[in-house]
């Protein structure tokens, strides 16, 4: 079964480099399963319902949000005519739409999609991501309920992150981390199995800042004012998650970074087609 996850979609720009090179690689790579981080794909702060719907249609199974899951206020309604799309399991109670679910393949495979909030450095509180973790992952068993499973961990500490991807040792194919929108290098396979990336970066234009243009942010740092909106950078995006394949027990059998296009792909070599 061969997954691919694609981190957070920032604007314009990382819209247009999935619409470009998704059915490719869909193909490609035999994809079975598509989930992409959209929580910033409306620019660059959530995700309205066309940009969800045009998201879907390019051949996407499953789109995950994070802490801007409802910045775009339709959202609220849709989420909960979509099962499609997942927000963070521990966003609020009262929170409309689900924290996880199961997706059936056209050849019958299934997968869960999981997604949680980190605590650490994040504006609002969110309740805790560990029982909130346990609450699915005991209700459900790798390669019996499901044949496979992915937990998106939006969250801002690198060692929060490591801390949920050891939670989830040995009970989901892949964790990975989304939210910094900064790709990690640390791509392995923790001791019971489960592939880990603390960041899979993000589906945007590199030669800004963290994905929007560097004009605003930097008048912000240098002087600690707000002087307008942050707007997407709308260079090249480049693509960036990572490719997993998933064998018969539910584990991964192979997973490499995917980085295409734009600022990060003239320094870093696709990698190689397994
Ligand atoms: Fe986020
Ligand atoms: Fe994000």
């Amino acid at each position: 079964m061969n997954i691919l996850f694609l981190g957070d979609i920032v604007g314009r720009s990382g819209r247009d480099a999935l619409a470009k090179r998704l059915p490719r690689l869909r193909e490609d790579l035999k994809l079975d399963f598509v989930i992409v981080n959209a929580e910033n794909a409306t620019a660059g702060v959530g995700l309205n319902v066309d940009h969800a719907r045009s998201i879907l249609e390019l051949g996407v199974d499953c789109i995950t949000l994070g802490d801007h899951a409802f910045d775009q206020r339709e959202m609220i309604t849709y989420i909960q005519q979509e099962p499609r799309i997942i927000r963070p399991i521990n966003f609020a109670k009262t929170a409309p739409g689900n924290g996880s679910g199961i997706f059936t393949s056209p050849k019958g495979k299934k997968l869960l999609v999981v997604q949680v909030l980190g605590q650490v450095f994040m504006k609002k509180n969110f309740s805790d991501p560990f029982s909130a973790l346990d609450s699915v992952l005991t209700a459900s068993t790798l390669g019996k309920t499901h044949d496979g499973s992915l937990v998106d961990v939006h969250a801002e500490a690198t060692s929060e992150k490591m801390a949920l991807g050891h939670w989830c040792d040995g009970r989901v194919s892949l964790v990975i981390g989304t939210h910094t929108h900064i790709p990690t290098s640390d791509l392995h396979r923790l001791n019971k199995g489960t592939i880990y990336q603390t960041d899979a970066g993000m589906c945007g234009d590199y030669n800004g800042i963290i994905g929007m243009d560097s004009h605003e942010p930097m008048q912000r740092f240098i002087t600690g004012m707000s002087r307008g909106r942050f707007i997407p950078a709308n260079g090249e995006a480049t693509l960036c998650g990572v490719f997993v394949r998933v064998g018969s027990f539910g584990f991964a059998e192979s997973a490499y970074p995917v980085r295409m296009g734009g600022a990060l792909e003239q320094i870093i070599p696709r990698q190689p087609d397994t």
